[in-house]
């Protein structure tokens, strides 16, 4: 099976049958408790946000990290670029047409920005703009979640994607921590696959304090 070599910004390749297939076989069913298990409750641990606070999940697929989100009563939102997630979403009427090289809301917006899974898509010149912007839109966290390099999810054997590109593979933790300094932001916590106990989310996590 062949990589994408450039990215369709169209989102019409995350479909229903991207959404049904391979690791995602199960996704459309249990979306939600996935993003409960594996993204929010480890997440608010971390972060023991205050009631008010908001949040915006870049890259949301359909909705599974907003549904959890609500469920403890918090103002959230979620960007997409795929058209299926879009219009199928059960809360789709929380979700915006958005990537996340160009996020769609004003500087500081959000008080906690997620983005899961997204990059493995971009180009690595991508990625990078991808860290200015969802900086710029936080107003306190970035929760971002990548593949580490030589993580075994990039292996079309492994994990069979042929969307997903390997651009994002050769980035390094000082190519990362470098642009989120230059953001003046800084890595709060720093998370490892060694260190992670699940091996179905992407297997590096940062968790960026804007300061
Ligand atoms: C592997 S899924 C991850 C979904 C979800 N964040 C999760 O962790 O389960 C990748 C998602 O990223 C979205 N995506 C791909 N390129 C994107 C971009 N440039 N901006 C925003 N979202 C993008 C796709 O539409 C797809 O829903």
């Amino acid at each position: 099976m062949l990589m994408t070599t450039s990215n369709d910004h169209s989102g019409n390749q995350f479909d229903e049958e991207y959404y049904s297939s391979d690791s995602y076989t199960n996704y459309l069913q249990e979306h939600d408790q996935t993003a409960e298990r594996e993204v929010i409750a480890p997440l608010l641990s971390a972060i023991s946000p205050e009631e008010d606070w908001t949040f915006l999940d870049v890259g949301c697929a359909m909705g599974g990290t907003l549904i959890a989100l609500k469920r403890r009563g918090y103002s959230c939102k979620g960007t997409e670029i795929s058209p299926y997630c879009l219009k199928h979403s059960p809360v789709k009427k929380d979700m915006v047409h958005g990537t996340s090289t160009n996020i769609p809301f004003d500087d500081n917006s959000f008080d906690v920005v997620l983005n899961c899974g997204v990059f493995e898509y971009l180009t690595c010149q991508e990625a990078m703009q991808s860290i200015d912007e969802l900086i710029r839109v936080a107003k306190r966290y970035v929760s971002l979640w990548v593949f580490s390099p030589n993580s075994d999810d990039w292996s079309q054997q492994e994990n069979p994607d042929i969307h997903r590109m390997a651009d994002t593979q050769k980035l390094t933790y000082e190519d990362y921590k470098k642009r989120i300094e230059q953001n003046g932001a800084t890595i709060k916590t720093f998370f490892r696959i060694e260190d992670t106990p699940s091996r179905t989310a992407p297997e590096w996590h940062f968790l960026i304090a804007k300061t």
